[in-house]
């Protein structure tokens, strides 16, 4: 089983926004789709896949989404899965992450985690993962699960945020990156080197940045309301980077997280 090296995003997109999002991206050939308990629009999501599924196979599309950190006690988030399914209008998601490790520990690493499993033994899920977990975080939950069941780790990691050591370490254990924000939310968009490259290449920066994080073996969601743009970054996976391009692209790293909710952030790697 692999994660889609390209899918959509859907964070902040709501009610009419998002239906057309996801339904504009199925029509452009977007078969991946990443959303999440606390997004609410898994309904909105379910309603443009149900419209779209006329034409395409369920088999066809890659549906992640995210536990929520209400719902990580044992006897939540299999209830709670099962009520995003019905919202997504599915049997099953293709993976499902937990969103954000539980703020100051209160739910065990061991008890989500075991939760989730079960889940997957029950079908609900085809592939299980985590996202914004650390090293330490991590390698808890490999304690519990064992490194070959967690598919992924979803973290922000753009140019401005390369998180080398957490991906080193992910890389040890065979767990597979997925990058989120990976545009910076728009920022690394304006950085003169991407833009340098983008010229040299006759592509968007847009599509630099995301062929570097794929380059690189990274799953992305970039996320779009417009037709252009999510037609576009569909793209970036025919663009081919030199190592001289990835060389520049490896010195913007300067650390800079957009991501870091005080309650729900763990000490970062
Ligand atoms: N696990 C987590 O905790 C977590 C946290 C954050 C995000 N995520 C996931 O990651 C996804 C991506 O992150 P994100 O949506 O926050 O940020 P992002 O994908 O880095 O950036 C989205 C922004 O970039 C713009 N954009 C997209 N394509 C563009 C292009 N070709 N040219 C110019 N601008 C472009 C979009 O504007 P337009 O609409 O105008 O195109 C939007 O404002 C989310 O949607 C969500 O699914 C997960």
């Amino acid at each position: 089983m692999t994660i889609p090296a390209l899918g959509l995003g859907t964070f902040r997109l709501k009610d009419q926004v998002v239906i057309d999002s996801v339904a504009t991206a199925l029509e452009l050939g977007y078969r991946a789709i990443d959303t999440a308990q606390i997004y609410g629009n898994e309904a909105e999501v379910g309603q443009a896949v149900a419209v779209a599924a006329s034409g395409i196979d369920r088999d066809e599309l890659f549906v992640t989404s995210k536990i929520w950190t209400d719902n990580l006690a044992a006897d939540k988030l299999i209830p709670s899965l099962k009520d995003s399914l019905s919202k997504l209008r599915s049997d099953y998601l293709d993976l499902t992450l937990i969103h954000w490790p539980s703020p100051k520990g209160a739910v065990p690493v061991s008890e989500f985690m075991g939760a989730l499993a079960e889940a997957q033994k029950q079908g609900l899920t085809r592939q299980i993962g985590v996202s914004n977990f650390t090293i330490d975080l991590l390698r808890q939950a490999i304690e519990v699960v064992g490194k070959d069941a967690i598919a992924t780790n979803q973290i922000e990691l753009h140019p401005y945020l390369q998180n080398r050591k957490l991906v080193d370490f992910m890389h040890s254990q065979g767990v597979a990156v997925t990058s989120y924000m990976t545009l910076g939310y728009g920022k690394v968009l304006e950085d003169p080197v991407i833009q340098q490259i983008a010229a040299q290449h006759a592509a968007t920066p847009a599509q630099v940045t995301l062929a570097w994080a794929m380059q690189l073996g990274y799953a992305v969601i970039p996320s779009s309301t417009r037709r252009e743009n999510l037609a576009s970054n569909l793209k970036a996976r025919e663009l081919k980077l030199s190592n001289e391009d990835m060389g520049r692209i490896a010195t913007l790293d300067s650390g800079l997280r957009l991501t870091s909710p005080e309650r729900l952030a763990p000490a970062w790697d």
